[in-house]
Protein backbone atom coordinates (compact mmCIF):
# COMPACT_ATOMS: atom_id res chain seq x y z
CA UNK A 1 0.00 0.00 0.00
CA UNK A 2 1.28 3.54 -0.62
CA UNK A 3 0.42 5.92 1.71
CA UNK A 4 0.43 9.88 1.52
CA UNK A 5 1.48 11.22 4.81
CA UNK A 6 1.39 14.88 5.27
CA UNK A 7 3.11 17.44 7.49
CA UNK A 8 5.76 14.51 7.65
CA UNK A 9 8.76 16.76 8.94
CA UNK A 10 6.68 18.14 11.81
CA UNK A 11 6.66 16.46 15.68
CA UNK A 12 3.71 13.88 14.84
CA UNK A 13 3.77 13.60 11.89
CA UNK A 14 7.67 12.11 11.77
CA UNK A 15 7.04 9.95 14.92
CA UNK A 16 4.25 8.22 12.62
CA UNK A 17 6.49 7.92 9.51
CA UNK A 18 9.94 6.15 11.42
CA UNK A 19 7.42 3.95 13.08
CA UNK A 20 5.13 3.30 10.10
CA UNK A 21 8.84 2.15 8.01
CA UNK A 22 9.65 0.42 10.15
CA UNK A 23 7.00 -1.56 10.99
CA UNK A 24 5.34 -1.61 8.03
CA UNK A 25 8.10 -2.49 5.60
CA UNK A 26 6.06 -3.34 3.06
CA UNK A 27 4.09 -0.34 2.44
CA UNK A 28 5.49 3.30 0.85
CA UNK A 29 5.07 6.53 2.30
CA UNK A 30 5.41 9.89 0.60
CA UNK A 31 5.81 12.59 2.70
CA UNK A 32 4.72 16.10 1.78
CA UNK A 33 5.99 19.03 3.59
CA UNK A 34 6.71 22.43 2.84
CA UNK A 35 9.33 22.55 5.89
CA UNK A 36 7.70 25.69 7.95
CA UNK A 37 10.17 26.82 11.47
CA UNK A 38 8.56 23.72 13.06
CA UNK A 39 9.05 21.12 10.03
CA UNK A 40 12.50 19.19 10.32
CA UNK A 41 14.32 16.56 8.05
CA UNK A 42 16.85 15.62 11.08
CA UNK A 43 13.53 13.81 12.55
CA UNK A 44 13.17 11.35 9.81
CA UNK A 45 17.29 10.78 9.71
CA UNK A 46 16.39 6.73 10.73
CA UNK A 47 14.16 6.39 7.49
CA UNK A 48 16.17 8.85 4.83
CA UNK A 49 17.42 6.22 3.33
CA UNK A 50 14.85 3.32 3.22
CA UNK A 51 13.82 2.31 -0.22
CA UNK A 52 9.93 2.57 0.87
CA UNK A 53 10.35 6.60 1.64
CA UNK A 54 10.23 9.58 -0.37
CA UNK A 55 10.09 13.13 0.51
CA UNK A 56 8.31 15.52 -1.40
CA UNK A 57 9.02 19.56 -0.66
CA UNK A 58 5.90 20.97 -0.90
CA UNK A 59 2.66 22.86 0.28
CA UNK A 60 -0.68 20.86 0.77
CA UNK A 61 -2.48 23.63 -0.94
CA UNK A 62 -0.51 23.50 -4.32
CA UNK A 63 -2.80 21.47 -6.62
CA UNK A 64 -1.29 21.01 -9.35
CA UNK A 65 1.37 19.67 -6.76
CA UNK A 66 -0.92 17.62 -4.87
CA UNK A 67 -2.22 16.21 -8.40
CA UNK A 68 1.11 14.83 -9.33
CA UNK A 69 1.88 13.14 -6.15
CA UNK A 70 -1.31 11.51 -5.28
CA UNK A 71 -0.95 9.15 -8.37
CA UNK A 72 -0.98 5.14 -7.07
CA UNK A 73 -1.94 6.57 -3.05
CA UNK A 74 -4.10 4.42 -1.43
CA UNK A 75 -4.11 5.56 2.33
CA UNK A 76 -3.95 9.62 2.90
CA UNK A 77 -2.63 10.41 6.88
CA UNK A 78 -3.40 14.22 7.11
CA UNK A 79 -1.46 15.60 9.92
CA UNK A 80 -0.20 19.05 7.91
CA UNK A 81 -1.44 22.15 9.62
CA UNK A 82 -0.01 25.55 11.32
CA UNK A 83 -0.44 24.15 14.82
CA UNK A 84 0.79 26.75 17.70
CA UNK A 85 -2.44 28.82 19.55
CA UNK A 86 0.06 31.85 20.22
CA UNK A 87 1.50 32.32 16.78
CA UNK A 88 -2.71 31.74 15.63
CA UNK A 89 -3.76 34.89 17.81
CA UNK A 90 -0.52 37.15 16.58
CA UNK A 91 -1.38 36.63 12.88
CA UNK A 92 -4.50 33.74 11.94
CA UNK A 93 -3.90 33.96 8.06
CA UNK A 94 -1.16 30.77 7.86
CA UNK A 95 -3.88 28.91 9.73
CA UNK A 96 -6.59 29.36 7.61
CA UNK A 97 -4.29 28.79 3.91
CA UNK A 98 -3.02 25.87 5.35
CA UNK A 99 -5.94 24.49 7.49
CA UNK A 100 -8.77 25.08 5.57
CA UNK A 101 -7.06 25.50 2.00
CA UNK A 102 -4.71 22.94 2.43
CA UNK A 103 -7.36 20.58 3.69
CA UNK A 104 -9.66 21.40 0.88
CA UNK A 105 -7.01 21.01 -1.71
CA UNK A 106 -5.92 17.51 -0.23
CA UNK A 107 -9.81 16.52 -0.10
CA UNK A 108 -10.56 17.50 -3.70
CA UNK A 109 -7.62 15.77 -4.91
CA UNK A 110 -8.79 12.33 -3.04
CA UNK A 111 -11.97 12.71 -4.37
CA UNK A 112 -10.53 12.35 -7.77
CA UNK A 113 -8.30 9.87 -6.91
CA UNK A 114 -11.01 7.91 -5.23
CA UNK A 115 -8.16 6.74 -2.65
CA UNK A 116 -9.11 4.01 0.10
CA UNK A 117 -8.85 6.12 3.16
CA UNK A 118 -8.41 9.79 4.32
CA UNK A 119 -7.56 9.87 7.58
CA UNK A 120 -7.64 13.27 9.45
CA UNK A 121 -5.46 14.49 12.52
CA UNK A 122 -7.53 17.01 14.53
CA UNK A 123 -8.02 18.16 17.82
CA UNK A 124 -9.52 18.04 21.00
CA UNK A 125 -9.18 21.66 20.78
CA UNK A 126 -12.61 22.18 18.32
CA UNK A 127 -14.54 21.32 21.04
CA UNK A 128 -13.65 25.09 23.00
CA UNK A 129 -13.08 24.33 27.05
CA UNK A 130 -14.13 22.29 30.30
CA UNK A 131 -14.75 23.75 33.32
CA UNK A 132 -12.20 23.65 36.37
CA UNK A 133 -13.25 21.20 39.38
CA UNK A 134 -16.35 19.59 37.03
CA UNK A 135 -15.60 15.30 36.09
CA UNK A 136 -17.04 16.16 32.51
CA UNK A 137 -15.13 14.98 29.87
CA UNK A 138 -15.13 15.49 25.73
CA UNK A 139 -16.49 12.30 23.94
CA UNK A 140 -17.39 12.14 20.12
CA UNK A 141 -21.11 13.83 20.81
CA UNK A 142 -19.45 16.97 22.35
CA UNK A 143 -20.49 20.07 20.17
CA UNK A 144 -17.53 21.91 18.64
CA UNK A 145 -17.13 25.31 20.50
CA UNK A 146 -13.65 26.61 19.09
CA UNK A 147 -12.13 29.78 20.75
CA UNK A 148 -8.83 30.66 18.91
CA UNK A 149 -7.97 30.78 15.16
CA UNK A 150 -6.01 27.74 15.65
CA UNK A 151 -9.06 25.71 16.77
CA UNK A 152 -11.23 27.84 14.50
CA UNK A 153 -9.42 26.55 11.22
CA UNK A 154 -9.36 22.46 12.90
CA UNK A 155 -12.96 22.91 13.35
CA UNK A 156 -13.21 24.09 9.64
CA UNK A 157 -11.26 21.05 8.34
CA UNK A 158 -13.15 18.86 10.24
CA UNK A 159 -16.21 20.11 8.77
CA UNK A 160 -14.61 19.85 5.73
CA UNK A 161 -13.22 16.18 5.88
CA UNK A 162 -17.13 14.97 7.15
CA UNK A 163 -18.61 17.17 4.16
CA UNK A 164 -16.48 14.72 1.90
CA UNK A 165 -17.88 11.92 3.45
CA UNK A 166 -21.51 12.86 3.23
CA UNK A 167 -21.44 13.94 -0.10
CA UNK A 168 -19.13 12.59 -2.13
CA UNK A 169 -18.94 9.40 -0.06
CA UNK A 170 -15.10 9.85 0.29
CA UNK A 171 -13.85 7.16 2.92
CA UNK A 172 -12.67 9.34 5.60
CA UNK A 173 -11.72 8.91 9.33
CA UNK A 174 -11.08 11.53 11.96
CA UNK A 175 -9.41 11.61 15.46
CA UNK A 176 -9.36 14.34 17.76
CA UNK A 177 -6.54 13.73 20.44
CA UNK A 178 -5.13 15.78 23.48
CA UNK A 179 -1.95 17.29 23.99
CA UNK A 180 0.87 15.43 22.76
CA UNK A 181 5.04 15.46 24.06
CA UNK A 182 7.71 13.57 23.35
CA UNK A 183 10.69 13.83 22.04
CA UNK A 184 11.47 16.50 19.01
CA UNK A 185 8.53 18.30 19.72
CA UNK A 186 9.02 21.88 18.48
CA UNK A 187 10.09 23.88 21.79
CA UNK A 188 7.36 26.73 21.70
CA UNK A 189 4.43 24.35 23.35
CA UNK A 190 4.62 24.32 27.25
CA UNK A 191 6.15 20.52 28.09
CA UNK A 192 9.43 21.35 25.34
CA UNK A 193 9.34 24.85 26.43
CA UNK A 194 9.45 24.05 29.75
CA UNK A 195 12.45 21.39 29.49
CA UNK A 196 14.89 23.41 27.16
CA UNK A 197 14.19 26.75 29.23
CA UNK A 198 15.31 24.45 32.53
CA UNK A 199 18.27 23.31 30.75
CA UNK A 200 19.12 26.92 29.94
CA UNK A 201 18.58 27.69 33.37
CA UNK A 202 16.25 30.08 32.18
CA UNK A 203 12.89 31.21 33.05
CA UNK A 204 10.05 29.34 32.27
CA UNK A 205 6.47 31.28 31.70
CA UNK A 206 3.56 30.51 32.87
CA UNK A 207 0.36 32.17 31.48
CA UNK A 208 -2.18 33.69 33.86
CA UNK A 209 -2.96 31.52 37.21
CA UNK A 210 -1.19 28.02 35.66
CA UNK A 211 -4.62 26.46 36.57
CA UNK A 212 -6.09 25.61 33.33
CA UNK A 213 -5.59 21.79 32.96
CA UNK A 214 -4.51 19.96 29.76
CA UNK A 215 -5.10 16.00 28.57
CA UNK A 216 -1.14 15.22 27.97
CA UNK A 217 -1.01 11.90 25.28
CA UNK A 218 2.50 10.58 24.99
CA UNK A 219 3.15 10.67 21.40
CA UNK A 220 3.95 7.24 20.80
CA UNK A 221 0.22 6.37 22.03
CA UNK A 222 -1.22 8.73 19.43
CA UNK A 223 0.91 6.79 17.03
CA UNK A 224 -0.64 3.68 17.78
CA UNK A 225 -4.30 5.10 18.04
CA UNK A 226 -3.56 6.09 14.64
CA UNK A 227 -2.65 2.75 13.11
CA UNK A 228 -5.51 1.19 15.13
CA UNK A 229 -8.08 3.10 12.83
CA UNK A 230 -6.39 2.89 9.33
CA UNK A 231 -6.47 -0.97 10.62
CA UNK A 232 -10.24 -1.20 11.83
CA UNK A 233 -11.15 2.22 11.73
CA UNK A 234 -14.71 2.71 10.67
CA UNK A 235 -15.41 4.84 7.56
CA UNK A 236 -16.95 8.05 8.30
CA UNK A 237 -16.24 7.54 12.42
CA UNK A 238 -14.42 10.01 14.42
CA UNK A 239 -12.15 8.65 17.74
CA UNK A 240 -11.30 10.31 20.44
CA UNK A 241 -7.81 10.11 21.77
CA UNK A 242 -6.47 10.96 24.80
CA UNK A 243 -4.35 10.21 27.83
CA UNK A 244 -3.05 9.35 30.75
CA UNK A 245 -3.00 12.30 32.84
CA UNK A 246 -5.39 14.29 33.08
CA UNK A 247 -6.72 16.93 35.89
CA UNK A 248 -2.87 18.14 36.22
CA UNK A 249 -2.18 21.97 36.47
CA UNK A 250 0.08 23.66 34.10
CA UNK A 251 1.76 25.09 36.90
CA UNK A 252 1.95 21.65 38.92
CA UNK A 253 2.82 19.98 35.14
CA UNK A 254 6.06 22.28 35.09
CA UNK A 255 7.15 21.71 38.78
CA UNK A 256 6.98 18.02 38.10
CA UNK A 257 9.33 18.80 35.09
CA UNK A 258 11.79 20.49 37.13
CA UNK A 259 11.61 18.20 40.25
CA UNK A 260 12.42 14.84 37.69
CA UNK A 261 15.19 17.60 36.61
CA UNK A 262 16.44 18.06 39.55
CA UNK A 263 15.86 22.32 38.60
CA UNK A 264 14.83 24.95 41.45
CA UNK A 265 10.91 25.87 41.51
CA UNK A 266 12.56 29.37 40.74
CA UNK A 267 12.84 29.29 36.95
CA UNK A 268 8.99 29.58 37.29
CA UNK A 269 7.53 33.13 35.91
CA UNK A 270 4.13 33.96 35.86
CA UNK A 271 3.38 35.47 32.74
CA UNK A 272 0.03 37.64 31.16
CA UNK A 273 -2.25 35.10 30.14
CA UNK A 274 -3.30 33.69 26.55
CA UNK A 275 -6.21 35.60 25.39
CA UNK A 276 -9.02 33.33 25.49
CA UNK A 277 -6.93 30.01 27.02
CA UNK A 278 -8.83 27.32 27.39
CA UNK A 279 -9.14 26.36 30.60
CA UNK A 280 -9.96 22.78 30.67
CA UNK A 281 -9.13 19.65 28.23
CA UNK A 282 -10.13 16.06 29.19
CA UNK A 283 -11.08 13.12 26.48
CA UNK A 284 -13.06 10.62 27.23
CA UNK A 285 -12.03 7.88 25.23
CA UNK A 286 -13.86 4.91 25.75
CA UNK A 287 -15.11 5.13 22.35
CA UNK A 288 -11.80 3.76 20.87
CA UNK A 289 -11.33 1.49 24.06
CA UNK A 290 -14.29 -0.28 23.46
CA UNK A 291 -14.42 -0.59 19.48
CA UNK A 292 -10.96 -0.69 18.30
CA UNK A 293 -9.03 -1.98 22.03
CA UNK A 294 -6.77 1.11 22.24
CA UNK A 295 -5.40 2.49 25.44
CA UNK A 296 -2.29 4.25 26.21
CA UNK A 297 0.84 2.33 27.04
CA UNK A 298 2.91 5.02 28.98
CA UNK A 299 1.83 6.76 32.48
CA UNK A 300 2.88 10.67 32.18
CA UNK A 301 5.90 10.78 34.17
CA UNK A 302 8.07 8.22 32.09
CA UNK A 303 6.84 9.41 29.65
CA UNK A 304 8.17 12.88 30.37
CA UNK A 305 11.31 10.93 31.93
CA UNK A 306 11.80 9.72 28.19
CA UNK A 307 10.87 12.94 26.94
CA UNK A 308 13.57 14.90 29.23
CA UNK A 309 16.20 12.43 28.67
CA UNK A 310 15.81 13.01 24.27
CA UNK A 311 16.21 16.71 24.92
CA UNK A 312 19.59 16.01 26.95
CA UNK A 313 20.71 14.14 24.72
CA UNK A 314 19.98 16.29 21.67
CA UNK A 315 21.05 19.47 22.58
CA UNK A 316 22.20 20.38 18.98
CA UNK A 317 18.34 19.52 17.87
CA UNK A 318 17.05 22.37 19.95
CA UNK A 319 19.82 24.82 20.30
CA UNK A 320 19.69 25.28 16.81
CA UNK A 321 16.16 25.74 16.55
CA UNK A 322 16.28 28.57 19.78
CA UNK A 323 19.16 30.46 18.12
CA UNK A 324 16.98 30.93 14.80
CA UNK A 325 14.02 32.07 13.95
CA UNK A 326 12.77 31.38 17.44
CA UNK A 327 14.16 33.53 18.80
CA UNK A 328 12.14 36.58 17.28
CA UNK A 329 8.82 34.74 18.23
CA UNK A 330 9.83 34.30 21.70
CA UNK A 331 10.93 38.06 22.29
CA UNK A 332 7.45 39.21 20.20
CA UNK A 333 5.39 36.56 22.73
CA UNK A 334 7.45 37.11 26.11
CA UNK A 335 9.19 40.20 25.52
CA UNK A 336 6.28 42.47 27.58
CA UNK A 337 7.04 39.71 30.25
CA UNK A 338 11.50 40.50 30.33
CA UNK A 339 11.69 37.26 29.08
P1 LIG B 1 4.03 20.51 13.97
O1 LIG B 1 3.76 21.97 14.04
O2 LIG B 1 5.15 19.94 14.76
O3 LIG B 1 4.29 20.07 12.45
C1 LIG B 1 3.46 20.47 11.40
C2 LIG B 1 4.14 20.04 10.11
O4 LIG B 1 3.26 20.38 9.02
C3 LIG B 1 5.47 20.72 9.85
O5 LIG B 1 6.43 19.78 9.41
C4 LIG B 1 5.15 21.73 8.76
O6 LIG B 1 6.26 22.00 7.92
C5 LIG B 1 4.03 21.03 8.02
N1 LIG B 1 3.15 21.96 7.30
C6 LIG B 1 2.47 23.02 7.82
N2 LIG B 1 1.77 23.64 6.85
C7 LIG B 1 2.00 22.95 5.71
C8 LIG B 1 1.56 23.11 4.36
N3 LIG B 1 0.76 24.11 4.01
N4 LIG B 1 1.98 22.22 3.44
C9 LIG B 1 2.82 21.20 3.79
N5 LIG B 1 3.26 21.00 5.04
C10 LIG B 1 2.86 21.87 5.99
O7 LIG B 1 2.66 19.80 14.31
P2 LIG B 1 2.32 18.52 15.19
O8 LIG B 1 2.36 18.91 16.60
O9 LIG B 1 3.13 17.38 14.71
O10 LIG B 1 0.79 18.31 14.79
C11 LIG B 1 0.43 17.47 13.70
C12 LIG B 1 -1.09 17.44 13.57
O11 LIG B 1 -1.65 16.97 14.80
C13 LIG B 1 -1.73 18.80 13.31
O12 LIG B 1 -2.78 18.63 12.40
C14 LIG B 1 -2.25 19.22 14.67
O13 LIG B 1 -3.38 20.07 14.53
C15 LIG B 1 -2.62 17.89 15.27
N6 LIG B 1 -2.60 17.84 16.73
C16 LIG B 1 -1.45 18.14 17.40
C17 LIG B 1 -1.42 18.05 18.79
C18 LIG B 1 -0.18 18.36 19.59
O14 LIG B 1 -0.26 18.32 20.83
N7 LIG B 1 0.96 18.62 18.98
C19 LIG B 1 -2.57 17.65 19.48
C20 LIG B 1 -3.74 17.41 18.76
C21 LIG B 1 -3.73 17.47 17.38
O1 LIG C 1 -5.08 19.94 22.80
C1 LIG C 1 -4.38 19.68 21.62
C2 LIG C 1 -3.56 20.90 21.24
O2 LIG C 1 -2.46 20.95 22.13
C3 LIG C 1 -3.08 20.86 19.80
O3 LIG C 1 -4.18 20.87 18.95
C4 LIG C 1 -2.17 22.04 19.50
O4 LIG C 1 -1.64 21.93 18.20
C5 LIG C 1 -1.04 22.05 20.51
O5 LIG C 1 -0.24 23.20 20.31
C6 LIG C 1 -1.58 22.03 21.93
O6 LIG C 1 -2.26 23.29 22.22
P1 LIG C 1 -2.17 24.01 23.63
O7 LIG C 1 -2.45 25.43 23.42
O8 LIG C 1 -2.97 23.29 24.65
O9 LIG C 1 -0.62 23.73 23.96
P2 LIG C 1 0.52 24.69 24.52
O10 LIG C 1 1.70 23.81 24.86
O11 LIG C 1 0.77 25.86 23.65
O12 LIG C 1 -0.11 25.24 25.87
C7 LIG C 1 -0.55 24.35 26.89
C8 LIG C 1 -1.02 25.17 28.07
O13 LIG C 1 0.11 25.80 28.67
C9 LIG C 1 -1.98 26.32 27.74
O14 LIG C 1 -2.89 26.48 28.81
C10 LIG C 1 -1.09 27.55 27.67
C11 LIG C 1 -0.01 27.22 28.66
N1 LIG C 1 1.34 27.74 28.35
C12 LIG C 1 1.85 27.54 27.12
C13 LIG C 1 3.11 27.98 26.80
C14 LIG C 1 3.70 27.77 25.44
C15 LIG C 1 2.06 28.37 29.36
O15 LIG C 1 1.59 28.52 30.48
N2 LIG C 1 3.31 28.82 29.04
C16 LIG C 1 3.85 28.67 27.81
O16 LIG C 1 5.00 29.13 27.60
Amino acid sequence: MKLLVTGGAGFIGSHFINYWIKNHPDDNIVNLDNLTYAGSLVNLQQVIDSPNYEFVKGDISDMPLVEKIMNGVGIVVHFAAETHVDRSIMDPWPFIQSNLVGTYTLLEVAKKHKIQRFHHISTDEVFGTLELDKDHKFNEETKYNPRSPYSATKAGSDHLVRAYFYTYNLPITISNCSNNFGPAMYPEKLIPLAITNALEDKKIPIHGDGKNERDWLFVEDHISAIELILEKGKIGETYLVGGLKSGMSNLDTVKKILSLMGKDEDLIQMVADRPGNDRRYDIDWSKIRKELGWEPKHNFEDGLKITIDWYRENEEWWRKIKSGEFKDYYAKQFGNDGL
